[in-house]
């Protein structure tokens, strides 16, 4: 299959209501294709319903649009059945959910969690609420030099016998992809469970869990080109069944008296209440979509335009780049010496180039390099080599007003 990038970039609505914009903050969230406000649209106009419920045929339809949902998921993380794939309202939710759950049947006071300096704040707070209060310890792998994830720091800190490792594929902040392959190795070896926080990975490359040997994993749709508020945790049936549930209420019961309730089987014993159906939809619609394209070449084109925008970065005086070029999945995080990256940053809203300023829900991550934060340029396979060269043009003479 050829790359045609007209005819890709023309399946986003955004785009053609919005021609002026460069948008260049894909890792906060992407813009979506036709085809998943189309089934979201089919839904709400011809099978909005409640999902498990109603005795009627239009609910019946719904339940079987929202669970063949379930199956897309489960097909494409290649989970080995769909009652493995929880439906959550983004990572966040997972993360929450995930971490309250593990407390009792799994961690326990003295026990140990590995995390990482580059991770998002969503892998990091939810410890904090849920576990550290309970006697949980939370200890971290360092950066190398390079800001990268440090492998032979990591071996080191496996020998405390983490009971669970979490980890994210790729850094939301510098778009580091990190050594999965190994760390999930070096992890099973030391007997821990892994968590691996797909938010930023999950556009990047297709996951397959079975393959990985992963025992959770979380993804946020509104960066897999679907809508907010839909999201995924995906889990080993072993370990999800372990899951205290962190939600209680319709659905995810089996009885319930005043005196106590049983819980529901899998998956709905984690997915109390009304669940987000539209959201469900619009998430396979854009999994179904994101099958149709070519996925190597949308890639090949992501990281052209990183190579591009590194090398155009290079040129321009006083820019000190956070990212490398390589082993990234299509974000550079940059800042202008001795300058506030909110500054930069506004500067080039004001020639409508949207980037991201600040420190990206990893403030752990900048306090380790030691800086306020960096202006976060993110790329989607829907930019234009010509937005490249003219978000360069526009930040070269930002830097000169800046700097002058
Ligand atoms: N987690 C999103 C980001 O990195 C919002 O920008």
């Amino acid at each position: 299959m050829d790359f045609d990038f007209s005819a890709l970039r023309q399946q986003f609505p955004f785009f053609t209501a919005h021609p002026d914009w460069i948008y260049l903050d894909n890792a906060a969230t992407l813009h979506k294709p036709q085809a998943v406000f189309d089934a979201m649209d089919q839904f709400y106009s011809h099978q909005n319903s409640n999902v498990h419920r109603s005795a009627h045929g239009l609910s019946q339809q719904a339940t079987a649009a929202f669970e063949a949902a379930r199956t897309t998921v489960a097909q494409f993380l290649n989970a080995r059945f769909p009652h493995e794939i929880i439906w959550t309202s983004g990572t966040t939710a997972g993360f929450n959910q995930l971490v309250f759950g593990l407390m009792g049947p799994v961690l326990q006071s003295g026990d140990r969690v590995l995390i990482s300096t580059m991770e998002h704040h969503a892998n990091i707070v939810p410890w904090h609420i849920h576990a550290l209060p309970f006697g949980v310890e939370l200890d971290v792998v360092p950066l190398t030099a390079e800001y990268r994830f440090d492998l032979a720091a990591f071996a080191e800190l496996l020998k405390r016998r983490p009971k669970v490792v979490s980890i994210s594929h790729v850094s939301n902040a510098l778009g580091h992809i990190q050594p999965i392959a190994d760390i999930v190795r070096l992890a099973k070896a030391a007997g821990a469970i892994v968590i691996l926080d797909g938010a930023q990975g999950i556009v990047w490359e297709k996951m397959d869990a079975q393959a990985l040997d992963l025992d959770f994993y979380l993804f946020s749709g509104h960066k897999l080109y679907g809508p907010t508020g839909s999201g995924v945790l995906y889990g080993k049936t072993e370990y999800l069944e372990l899951l205290r549930p962190l939600l209680g209420g319709g659905e995810m019961i089996k009885t319930v008296s005043f005196s106590g309730s049983s819980w529901n089987d899998l998956p709905y014993r984690l997915e109390a209440g009304t669940p987000n159906m539209a959201g469900a939809i619009g998430l396979a619609a854009a999994i179904v979509w994101l099958q149709q394209q070519d996925i190597a070449a949308m890639q090949q084109h992501k990281k052209a335009l990183v190579q591009r925008f590194y090398q155009g970065c290079r040129q321009i005086q006083g820019l000190e780049l956070l990212s490398g070029p390589t082993t990234n999945a299509g974000i550079v995080a940059l800042n202008l010496k001795n300058e506030h990256p909110a500054d930069l940053a506004t500067l080039l809203d004001q020639q409508k180039i949207a980037v991201r300023a600040g420190t990206h829900c990893a403030m752990p991550l900048f306090q380790a390099l030691n800086s306020k934060g960096s202006v976060r340029f993110s790329f989607a396979c829907y930019n234009s080599f010509d937005e490249i060269d003219r978000t360069l043009t526009a930040l070269a003479t930002a830097v000169e007003l800046l700097t002058e």
